[in-house]
């Protein structure tokens, strides 16, 4: 139980409020509800200049906590369900969603957990940049994928990817860096970035493809999918674009 918290009743959807995800966390968001269609975003503090607008409240000593994570629902996405592991049912694929990125909600996540599963995975090594929770390299685990290997820059992602592996019983070595940090070529790279994070990396994502090997890239926003096509297509990938209500996911392969 927490005293002090802060509620902030927005007029848009869960899903409204997922769009601004990362903005949202930087901020430091606590947890996100959602009642009749209506999501309440959780804070420790009172925040200006969010993304998402609504009317503060002040909420004293409930278990604001406890609260959140009820109402955090399982995403399905074509066969597979991300799910909290309070509401995992047998077969989820279960995320805790603790400080890392992905709990599976977001359309930047969704539209790789699709396209990972248009892929024939069996055997096929996979590199995860920016992994996160780990959602996408344990999706294509399950998926048969592997070696699965997992990059964050971020020292709490890898951690939250080691767990969260380990509670879906599959294997990924996960490591701290990006993808100048891996040796070799890997069948399949999945790389959800933000577009500038993309336009820096790209030359890197596309050294870690083997001749043939398929690139699936998201985390692009709709109005900088021109530049991050360009970006691969000048590092000889020419990608198809799949645009989403807010995010691109692009899908590349690299010629033999
Ligand atoms: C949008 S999240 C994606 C998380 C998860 N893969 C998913 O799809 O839900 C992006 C992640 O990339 C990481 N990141 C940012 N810049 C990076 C870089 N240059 N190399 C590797 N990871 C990076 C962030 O720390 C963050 O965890």
């Amino acid at each position: 139980v927490t005293a002090g918290v802060w509620a902030l009743h927005t007029t848009g959807s869960m899903e409204d409020a997922n769009v601004h995800l990362p903005a949202l966390e930087a901020a430091g968001l606590l947890g996100i509800s959602e009642e009749g269609g209506v999501a309440t975003l959780w804070f420790a503090e009172r925040v200006d200049a969010l993304p998402v607008s609504g009317t503060w409240e002040h909420v004293g000593d409930r278990d604001w906590n406890a609260e959140a994570h009820a109402r955090l629902q399982p995403v399905r996405v074509g066969a597979i369900t991300v799910a909290p592991p309070w509401a995992a049912r047998a077969g989820d694929l279960v995320i805790d969603p603790g400080q890392a990125f992905g709990t599976g909600h977001h359309e930047t996540t969704t539209g790789c957990l699709a396209a990972l599963q248009e892929l024939d995975l069996a055997g096929r090594s996979l590199l995860d940049v920016g992994c996160g929770s780990g959602v996408l390299a344990i999706a294509a685990a399950r998926l048969g994928a592997g070696p699965v290997v997992g990059v964050d820059t971020d020292p709490l992602a890898v951690s939250a990817t080691r767990a969260n592996a380990e509670a879906n019983g599959v294997a990924v070595d996960v490591r701290l860096g990006s993808a100048a940090d891996v040796d070799g070529v890997f069948d399949v790279v999945v790389a959800n970035l933000d577009t500038a994070t993309l336009s820096r990396v790209h030359t890197d994502l596309v050294a870690r493809l083997a001749p043939g090997g398929t690139l699936i890239a998201s985390g692009i926003s709709r109005a900088r999918t021109a530049e991050a096509v360009g970006a691969l297509a000048a590092s000889g990938v020419p990608v198809l674009v799949r645009p989403g209500a807010e995010w691109a996911v692009l899908l590349g392969r690299r010629p033999v």
